[in-house]
């Protein structure tokens, strides 16, 4: 690892332990079923995920790309901001086009990739460390919804969650995590938020349901995340697919069908669990937004709307957000 490089663990190693237990064990015993996503982003997920974002279908990622060609200047000047927090960042690929136009104000000092898969993270950690000479880099692994108390104290940190990931929390979780963000800023730091814009049903759902099947396979690896990490054995073969519009939320319900009636035993948990015919396990949702909703929301927590870019077509928002 490059020497530039720092990595800070709050998960304990594998997956398979302290609060993944008990989130796989209520996951599965309560009714519905509904999966935290994280699990969704083991090594292979990654990968998976990775591809999603360069179907010809997932428009997010490019729209958001564009808005930040045409705004990270300004993001840089407006904020003034020396830390770049990234929650979710994955490979960081976007992130570089933020992080050019702060080096090139010269007044980026660190930049503080933050993800919950391990591998991911690092070697993004690495090849930033090569693009961006002397920049100190704090890599840290962790799960979002618990360990934003451990971010790396301010001043001047604006905080990047991109990628609309804020969509796949639940409407109670998004408050939770909301608060969280705000609370771990101080008065006049930032948060950068890209969100997925409400737009014709039609496109949406061709965003979660692509041709090629690799949204197919992402989904249900967390079958096998789940089976490796609690020696279970769920055939993968015997769930399908089932994406669909949740028009009253405006968000895709991701989930996992099986027409069989079915019991599938997760030993390392000692548990077993029992499936009907048609149940569902609920995975991933994606919530569109409306950006003055939002704004409120964020309002509720302390969080004030400095600015809200979209691409040409208005598929994407980044949305600049002050702390009160
Ligand atoms: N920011 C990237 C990746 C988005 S995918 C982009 O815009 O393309 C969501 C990312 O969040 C993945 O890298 C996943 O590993 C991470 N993630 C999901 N749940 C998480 C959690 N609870 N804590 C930390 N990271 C999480
Ligand atoms: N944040 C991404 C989104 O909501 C995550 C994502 C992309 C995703 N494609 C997916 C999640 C497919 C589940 C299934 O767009």
């Amino acid at each position: 690892m490059s020497p530039s490089v720092s990595v800070d663990t709050h998960l304990p190693p594998g997956w398979a332990d302290g609060a993944m237990r008990d989130d796989i064990t209520r996951a599965f015993t309560m009714t519905p079923k509904v999966l935290p996503p994280m699990w969704l982003y083991d090594d292979r997920g990654s990968e998976l995920f990775d591809r999603i974002t360069r179907l010809p279908e997932y428009y997010p990622t490019e729209a958001e790309r564009s808005i930040l060609a045409a705004r990270s200047g300004e993001i840089a000047r407006r904020t003034g901001a020396t830390t770049v927090v990234e929650l979710g960042s994955g490979t960081s690929d976007k992130t570089r086009t933020l992080l050019d136009a702060f080096r090139a104000t010269g007044q980026l000092r660190r930049f503080v990739p933050f993800d919950v898969s391990e591998a991911t993270l690092i070697e993004a950690a690495d090849r930033l460390a090569k693009r961006y000479d002397g920049l100190e880099i704090k890599a840290v692994v962790g799960d979002f919804t618990r360990h934003l108390p451990h971010l790396p104290a301010g001043p001047d940190r604006l905080v990047a969650f991109l990628g609309g990931t804020i969509g796949n929390f639940y409407a109670e979780e998004r408050r939770a995590f909301l608060g969280a963000v705000a609370d771990s800023l101080e008065s006049g730091e930032w948060l950068l938020l890209g969100i997925d814009l409400m737009k014709p049903v039609g496109r949406i759902l061709d965003a979660y349901n692509d041709r090629a099947k690799v949204t197919d396979a992402f989904i249900k690896n967390v079958l096998a995340v789940v089976n490796a990490a609690f020696d279970a054995d769920f055939d993968l073969e015997c769930f399908d697919y089932v994406p669909f519009w949740d028009g009253r939320e405006e968000r895709v319900d991701m989930r996992l069908r099986t027409d069989e009636p079915q019991t599938t035993r997760l030993r390392a948990l000692d548990l077993e669990v029992e499936f009907a015919a048609g149940e569902e396990i609920r995975v991933e949702i994606s919530t569109k937004f409306r950006p003055e909703r939002l704004a409120a929301e964020l309002a509720d927590v302390g969080l004030g709307v400095d600015q809200l870019w979209t691409d040409d077509r208005a598929d994407f928002g980044l949305l600049l957000a002050r702390k009160f």
